[in-house]
């Protein structure tokens, strides 16, 4: 059952069921999923600077980036943390080659590389900043952390939102609260862009996705900063 708007998601009750429910969020995009999620590791492979031997996936849920990051940085350690143990249970029995870390573990490790992919929504905004402090804390020297997150101003990403069962608690934010959050953790801002652009009906015009970033129109958008 879904809870109450804004109540904390518990993505242990979703573990199971999390990629059926996106996949029929995604339908929009013709069931082709691995378009949302490649999306985002094209893009932090493409214009992070220095290669990463150690890589956090932070909020991995049931680790849908994973085997992508794994791909794009094949000798980098790969790491997926969440709140949620029924979802890195999920990892462990079936993504290969990466580890998973409870979510107090983490501080225990660094990082060249913090991936946050549709998490920020689920955290209230009151502890955004001081998570966002904890992971830059995280980062090595020279690392860089990426955020990628749902669009507000485009109205198909606020309506597969405001529909998703495990969206109840989402209360999305603007590509300025995100790029401010990074710069308050005293990081530079190396780019940002918007992306999903085309639905399943006009997948034939995707090679133009790099050239449209600057539209506010995309499906999601990313922050990407790095550490001195
Ligand atoms: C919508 S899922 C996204 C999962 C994955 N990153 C992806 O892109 O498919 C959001 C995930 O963030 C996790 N999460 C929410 N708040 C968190 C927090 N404060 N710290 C760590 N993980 C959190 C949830 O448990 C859930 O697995």
């Amino acid at each position: 059952m879904a809870s109450s708007k804004h109540q904390k998601v518990d993505f242990d009750l979703y573990a199971e069921r999390y990629e059926a429910l996106l996949q029929t969020q995604l339908s929009f995009f013709e069931g082709d999923r691995s378009y949302f999620t490649r999306a985002k590791v094209d893009i932090i492979q493409e214009l992070i600077k220095v290669k990463p031997k150690s890589v956090l996936d932070f909020g991995c849920g049931i680790g849908l980036s994973l085997p992508f990051l794994k791909a794009a940085f094949p000798d980098a350690e790969v790491y997926g943390s969440d709140l949620s143990e029924k979802s890195l249970k999920y990892v462990r029995d079936n993504i290969p080659n990466v580890y998973t870390l409870a979510d107090e573990e983490v501080d225990s490790k660094s990082f060249d590389l913090i991936f946050v992919s549709c998490v920020y929504h689920h955290i209230h905004p009151s502890l955004r900043e001081q998570v966002t402090r904890r992971l830059a804390g995280l980062l090595n020297p020279g690392g860089s952390f990426g955020i990628f997150e749902h669009n507000p101003y485009n109205p198909v990403t606020q309506r597969m939102v405001s529909t998703c069962e495990f969206d109840d608690d989402a209360i999305l934010l603007r590509p300025s609260e995100t790029t401010k959050l990074l710069e308050d953790a005293a990081l530079n801002i190396n780019s940002n862009g918007f992306y999903l652009f085309f639905p399943g009906f006009l997948k034939a015009f995707r090679g133009m996705e790099k050239a449209l970033r600057f539209l506010p129109l995309g499906g999601q958008y990313f922050v990407i900063a790095s550490k001195d």
